[in-house]
């Protein structure tokens, strides 16, 4: 809870969820104990629905931790499909590399331990989909990076662009991350290669189809 929607509408939204399979409600439980900010069923299940409605085959994830957001990618390509997983810790892709296993969906991941932005850089061709949940301070050079990286309609996805609502604040001197996700917004909306909207579910969800 992020206190962007009312609380009761929140826990509304959240109980309409159908009830997830073992792997997906395990690696929930995990991180909730280990306070892992992953993007959670609601946003999930979006990513999973965006990503088949731009038949998404070829997809690259952007700060992936235990691989939650991954698995739904994962689920909406395809056998066909693949997913670049990223993150610097590699600790996290063990614990990732071991739920996609376990839901059967190893074949359709690659995983890239190290910065994503130098990932991104260094893995070659066009993606149907770009979905970003690095460091915030990071999020204007995500933008530069990944926008020319999207095929014309694919997807540029991005969560905690409303970041508990301090964006609608001026952010305090040092406040680093809101000031990036201020720019970040602001790039993002101006932007003619991208038409965006970001969407107020749980801290933030910026949807941009490249256009041009
Ligand atoms: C918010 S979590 C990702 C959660 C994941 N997207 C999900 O919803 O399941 C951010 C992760 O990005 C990783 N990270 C942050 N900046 C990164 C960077 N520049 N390169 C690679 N990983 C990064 C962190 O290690 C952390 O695990």
């Amino acid at each position: 809870m992020n206190g962007i929607i009312e609380a009761d509408t929140e826990k509304y939204l959240y109980s309409l969820l159908p009830r997830r399979d073992a792997t997906t409600r395990e690696m929930e439980s995990y991180a909730k104990k280990h306070a892992v900010p992953i993007i959670g069923p609601a946003c999930g299940r979006l990513l999973y629905q965006l990503a088949r409605l731009v038949l998404a085959r070829r997809v690259f994830e952007m700060g992936s931790a235990i691989g939650y957001s991954t698995l739904w990618l994962a689920r909406a390509v395809g056998a066909r499909g693949t997913v670049y997983y990223t993150d610097s810790d590699t600790e996290n892709a063990r614990r990732a590399r071991s739920y996609l296993r376990r839901a059967g969906l190893l074949g359709r991941v690659r995983f890239l331990v190290g910065d994503a932005l130098g990932q991104l850089r260094a893995t070659r061709g066009k993606f149907d989909l770009i979905f970003n949940d690095v460091s915030k301070t990071q999020y204007p050079e995500v933008f530069r990076l990944a926008v020319p990286r999207l095929r014309v309609g694919g997807l540029f996805i991005t969560d905690n662009v409303l970041w508990s609502g301090r964006v609608a604040r001026p952010a305090a001197a040092g406040d680093a991350e809101t000031r990036a996700i201020q720019k970040f917004n602001r790039l993002i909306y101006s932007s003619p290669k991208l038409l965006t909207t970001i969407l107020p579910l749980r801290d933030g969800f910026a949807v941009c189809e490249r256009i041009a």
